[in-house]
């Protein structure tokens, strides 16, 4: 597309609803396309910004398996948790859909059917693995054996998560259900194939040859990788129940495979917000002069730019004009991994930094600005503690902070709390290179931005604040403030050169609130607000002037846009993040040798009978966890104070792998409390708590269903 396009659709990656996503998700698929989003809006052009819950496929069923419960509650929780997630991050979606919604099931099964009847799809007849005990037949991830390449023992049946490889059910040793744990057999199967060996010359033209020069390398690499190791058709069809049910004869317990239902989410999204908005969803699908961008991670690549093109050249829609994907966000030196305990979670940052008293929406735009400061663009990242703390300290609080608050404190100060006159007469070189920086950044961050260079154009915005300071600091009003007259105050030459220095803060501090705004939303509000500007201020075609505060208007007194990390943040989160990846480890090791031991038929010990008299010597109390803090130098240990009611005990637990101390103060517990006590790193306990402990390990406390009196007995 070469000319402005009419209107823009822009999506990002659905996620999956099994769990909390971590930042590494927010940097790959949601921040970059809330930043484009932001700025393609502030250019007032016509743009929907679509994406939601991915809620079928294996990802779904085996975390419904984990937690003991339904696909459907694992999507309601999750679902929920992610949209709020979203939104507490600024993150400004259009919609956030579902695809358990009525209304993408139906599209996506229009979609099936439309390329099924036009010949377009292929049924084919293989041999599949089938579970005689579960009485079904086995999705990859439901398979695992052992690694052809690595020796992985637990290598699943579509990737082997040690070494990378991409496998099939049929590459695996000893394959093994996860279901049963039996071995699986063979069995006939029909399932649909999409043949992408039949669109490989359009594929080669359309990103090889046309988008060979605006794509990401990253992105066009591996499209080439793909296409010449040759184009397979492939199963868009599964045996399983949980998903979009197959709408053609034959199609009785099988559903569409996640992957071919997941992208048109995108579509049934579109369909929702018009709906809501009284709009039309076609042309945002349909009309050639729609822009649509796709915003994925590296691992949704194939799929966004091989599967979903062929399925949408055949259904007449238009394709993507761009996939900006993103590599991967490392952590503190190692891969960010929710299962391994690796990552910081959304929901953990959010609860950890933006609902403290000390935090909301500046902790937003600290992390949003880090993210983009370090964004994957062209090659892994790595987040750190110790980084985020240096960039949010050293960029925004000490060059964009610090610049807009001396700015207000000097104008309060030197100038009445107004925006001063701008004299002409006296203008030297200093200003005129201070104006032609305003001026120039505009086209450099937007060019950076229309080229999805993120990172790039926030560094453009911050140098702009950095000059300014500097600008300040070259001029500094405050040394002119001091030629005063007799009457004590600056006299009129010392005036003006404090006005125009002043006055041109003032004009940089609004273009500022312009040029952040798609990447620091929150600022930008609070910029508006403190210059007493409504948010159309922050119309892109307002960046670049210099005339955007009239003379002579009042501003608010200076308040800072940002708060500086301490230390102790950063060695808390450090912390956190090692007792929690730890906790993990223990619990996934647990569950490896739990499954072993039930291979071998290893029997649970059951302990010899006991009379009741036994069991009435043991005095157990209900009481509340009033205090909870780690003991020094003892990884496993918490230290408890406990109000029973008619009396407060210390405790110290061995429990500190598995809950966070802040996390368990008020909860209601069950307390031996006629135990001996006992010495734990020069503690003295008095009691022990009850826990019940799963086959993984995982330890939860045993307390009432309801609340009780503090001190009430247990029998
Ligand atoms: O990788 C994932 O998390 C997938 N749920 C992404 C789907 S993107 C789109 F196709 F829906
Ligand atoms: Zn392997």
């Amino acid at each position: 597309m070469t000319n402005e396009p009419k209107r823009y659709l822009i999506t990002s990656a659905l996620p999956y609803a099994n769990g909390p996503k971590h930042i590494g998700h927010l940097a790959g698929a949601y921040l970059p396309a809330d930043v484009y989003v932001r700025y393609l809006r502030a250019q007032k052009r016509d743009v929907v910004y679509v994406c939601g819950s991915d809620e079928h496929g294996a990802a779904i069923t085996i975390q419904a398996m984990k937690e003991n419960t339904t696909p459907r509650a694992i999507v309601d929780k999750y679902h929920a948790m992610l949209k709020s997630n979203m939104a507490d991050l600024g993150i400004s979606f259009d919609i956030y859909h579902r695809t358990s919604e009525p209304i993408h099931h139906e599209t996506a099964q229009e979609f099936f059917t439309a390329l099924n009847n036009n010949g377009d799809l292929e049924q084919k007849e293989t041999e599949q693995y089938y579970d005689e005990e579960a009485k079904t037949f086995l999705a990859d991830r439901y398979i695992i054996g052992t690694c052809p390449v690595c020796s992985n023992d637990s290598a699943y049946g579509d990737q082997c998560e040690k070494c990378g490889t991409s496998l099939s059910p049929e590459q695996l040793i000893n394959p093994r259900s996860t279901l049963s744990g039996n071995a699986p057999v063979k069995r006939a199967t029909t399932h649909w194939y999409l043949p992408l060996n039949k669109h490989e010359d359009f594929l080669r033209k359309w990103i090889l040859e046309d988008h060979k020069e605006d794509w990401k390398a990253n992105v066009v690499g591996q499209c080439k990788g793909w296409i010449e190791g040759g184009l397979l058709p492939r199963a868009v069809t599964r045996d399983l129940e949980w998903g979009v049910k197959v709408p053609a004869p034959g199609g009785e317990g099988k559903v569409l495979y996640v992957w071919f239902d997941a992208p048109i989410g995108y579509i049934s999204a579109t369909k929702q917000w018009a709906l809501d908005n009284d709009k039309d969803w076609k042309p945002y699908w349909q009309d050639k002069d729609t822009k649509l961008v796709h915003f994925i991670g590296k691992d949704n690549i194939v799929f966004h730019c091989i599967i979903f093109p062929v399925m949408l050249k055949l259904h007449g829609n238009i394709l993507p004009e761009n996939v900006p994907s993103n590599e991967f966000m490392n952590l503190e030196g190692d891969k960010m991994s929710t299962s391994r305990g690796w990552s910081i979670e959304m929901d953990d940052y959010i609860n950890d930094f933006v609902k403290k008293e000390n935090g909301g929406d500046q902790m937003v735009d600290a992390l949003r600005y880090y993210l983009t400061n370090i964004a994957p663009e062209t090659k892994d990242s790595e987040f750190t503690w110790k980084g985020f703390q240096e960039a949010v300290n050293s960029d925004i609080v000490g060059k964009f902070g610090n610049f807009v608050n001396r700015t207000f404190v000097l104008m309060h100060k030197l100038c009445n709390g107004k925006v001063p006159p701008f004299h002409t007469d006296i203008i030297d070189d200093i200003d005129s290179e201070m104006l032609d920086a305003i001026v120039k950044t505009k086209p450099v961050v937007e060019n950076l931005i229309e080229g999805y260079k993120f990172r790039d154009a926030l560094f453009e915005v911050i140098m702009l604040s950095d000059a300014a300071n500097k600008y300040m600091q070259k001029k500094e009003p405050w040394i002119v403030a001091k030629q005063v007259g007799e009457d004590g105050k600056p006299t009129a030459e010392a005036q003006k050169i404090i006005d125009n220095c002043l006055h041109i803060c003032l004009q940089t501090t609004a273009n500022l609130a312009i040029l952040i705004n798609p990447f620091l939303p929150f600022a930008a509000k609070k910029l508006c607000n403190l210059m007493k500007v409504v948010d159309k201020m922050l119309d892109w075609e307002n960046a670049g002037k210099t005339k955007l505060l009239s003379v002579g208007y009042s501003l608010r007194p200076p308040e800072l846009l940002f708060r500086k990390i301490d230390d102790t943040e950063v060695a808390e989160q450090v912390e956190k993040l090692k007792i929690k990846s730890e906790r993990l480890k223990m619990e996934n090791s647990n569950a490896k040798e739990n499954e072993k031991q039930a291979a071998e038929n290893v029997e649970i010990a059951v302990k010899p009978e006991i009379q009741f008299d036994d069991f009435a010597k043991i005095d157990l109390k209900v009481g509340t966890i009033l205090s909870a803090e780690k003991v020094e130098k003892a990884d496993k240990l918490l230290k408890l104070e406990i109000d029973l009611g008619f009396e407060k005990r210390t405790i110290v637990s061995g429990i500190a792998l598995h809950f966070d101390p802040v996390t368990i103060i008020g909860k209601q517990v069950t307390v031996v409390t006629n135990l001996a006590p006992r010495k734990m790193r020069g503690i003295e306990s008095n009691g022990m708590i009850l826990m019940a402990e799963d086959a993984n390990g995982k330890l939860r406390f045993v307390n009432p269903d309801e609340a009780v009196a503090n001190g009430s007995g247990v029998s």
